[in-house]
């Protein structure tokens, strides 16, 4: 029987995919960005090719960010190695690639940045993301690294998390706070709940933290939104664009 993960520790602000307003998201030069403002976590999502190679994107669809017509489901590694995920954001940074888990890992390991690894799976592949994501990035992480933390939307997906990594910590997150937020967080022993910034009411947050869960808030961009935040005891802020949280964290 292995023991439930401890709450952990949080930092105040948090890279999403990356630093998303500063560098496109889920590349690499994103994580290096996140890594220069001297964030010490970052969040990025990742999806599986359609030959289930684990890489760190978004959406279902190639469009957005890669200006490709088809869907990550149904596009080999092969060819998405070779998408430029850098263009659409700005020409500075063309050719930057969708990155396999592997080589975020090298650069996470080399920054000294530690993740928030957000499972994203496409529709009917909560298991196998994980079953793929998780113990590559066993293999490749340090034992004398603080551990990642593995979280997803998909509750199928963290109770994977916690078969195949018990020791690691787990986060589930929502966009809407189910009534029985509190028996799924507990079934699926997770550290952390991360719920959009709109339902961090004072309340919630207090009876998160009484059920033994930190409390992240996606995605907070703007410094009165993250003031209030914290007032009502957020842990964590997940932004886009750490510059002006800085700023209300310097003020609070
Ligand atoms: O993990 C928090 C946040 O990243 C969830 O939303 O859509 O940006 O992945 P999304
Ligand atoms: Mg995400």
């Amino acid at each position: 029987m292995t023991a439930p993960p401890e709450r952990i520790a949080l930092p105040r602000i948090m890279g999403h995919r990356g630093v998303a307003a500063l560098a496109p998201e889920n590349t690499l030069a994103g994580l290096r960005s996140a890594a220069r403002l001297g964030l010490s976590w970052v969040e990025f999502d990742v999806m599986l090719t359609r030959d289930a190679v684990p890489v760190l994107f978004h959406d279902k669809t190639l469009r957005r960010t890669t200006g490709r017509p088809g869907r990550m489901a149904e596009t080999d590694y092969a060819a998405v190695k070779d998408l430029d995920a850098g263009a659409w954001f700005h020409p500075d940074f063309a050719g930057a690639g969708v990155p396999s888990l592997e080589q975020a890992v090298e650069v996470l390991l080399a920054e000294g940045l530690r993740p928030n690894v957000e499972i994203k799976p496409t529709p009917g592949r909560d298991v196998e993301t994980v079953e793929r994501a998780v113990p590559l990035l066993r293999a490749l992480w340090p034992a004398d690294r603080p551990p990642p933390l593995l979280s997803s939307y998909s509750v199928m997906s963290v109770a994977a998390a916690r078969a195949l990594a018990p020791d690691w910590p787990r986060a589930l997150v929502v966009d809407t706070v189910p009534a029985d937020w509190r028996a799924r967080l507990e079934a699926l022993g997770c550290a952390c709940f991360h719920i959009h910034h709109l339902r961090g009411r004072e309340k919630l947050v207090r009876e998160i933290h009484r059920a033994g869960c930190a409390v992240s808030c996606f995605t907070v961009n703007r410094k009165r939104r993250a003031q209030a935040l914290l007032d009502r005891g957020v842990d964590c802020l997940i932004t886009d664009d750490p510059g002006p949280l800085e700023v209300a964290l310097q003020e609070a």
